[in-house]
């Protein structure tokens, strides 16, 4: 099979990346992870770039023009998808109309209910029955895309957030890598 080249923006903790190289090493999963990008450079996720000897490019949100770095370096590895796996930076209206390949995000609640942050807390303030995780298309709008996949479940009475948070990103490991495998499946 012949893998799409594939680029991983990260901030944080960086669970969903480790879990989609573990997931794309399969020779049947459609892509590679050629490139990781984090606006942050204390992101615990780079050290998992590190270990898998894939390239990650640090960028300084602060400094003008970091988007046109992120785009050369898309651009020079010639990267046919873009995951948003925890990215807490809205990506600009620029670069979306620059970048004509799917870009899709994970989002951990049930889109469209409890766009943009502090979900979890959200959630368990509002006493929702059902929580769960969004894989979606990126567009101008924030968390605002088609749907590709959607995962739920049912909270327990004495959720709080640490357990949503937790049961969240379990489903999350699976919703991901579902999404990416459905973007390319022949109909
Ligand atoms: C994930 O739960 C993801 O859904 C969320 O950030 C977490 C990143 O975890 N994304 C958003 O809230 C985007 N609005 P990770 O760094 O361990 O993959």
């Amino acid at each position: 099979m012949v893998k799409k080249n594939a680029c991983i923006f990260i901030s944080g903790q960086g669970s969903n990346l480790k879990n989609l190289i573990q997931k794309s090493r399969d020779y049947n999963f459609p892509i590679k992870i050629r490139l990781i990008i984090s606006n942050n450079k204390k992101a615990n996720g780079i050290k998992y770039a590190k270990r898998n000897s894939i390239p990650c490019v640090i960028v300084d949100t602060k400094s003008r023009n970091y988007e046109y770095k992120i785009f050369n370096e898309i651009k020079r590895y010639k990267i046919s998808l873009i995951c948003l796996a925890g990215y807490m930076k809205i990506l600009s209206k620029k670069f979306l109309n620059f970048y004509k390949q799917p870009i899709i995000n994970i989002h951990p609640s049930l889109l469209p209910k409890f766009k943009g942050l502090n979900t979890f807390s959200r959630i368990i303030k509002n006493g929702e029955k059902k929580a769960g995780c969004t894989v979606h298309y990126v567009n101008e709008k924030l968390d605002g895309g088609n749907i590709i996949v959607q995962k739920t479940f049912f909270l327990d009475t004495d959720e709080n957030e640490n357990s949503l948070k937790f049961k969240t990103q379990k489903l999350e490991y699976s919703a991901f890598p579902e999404a990416i495998i459905k973007i390319y499946r022949k109909n």
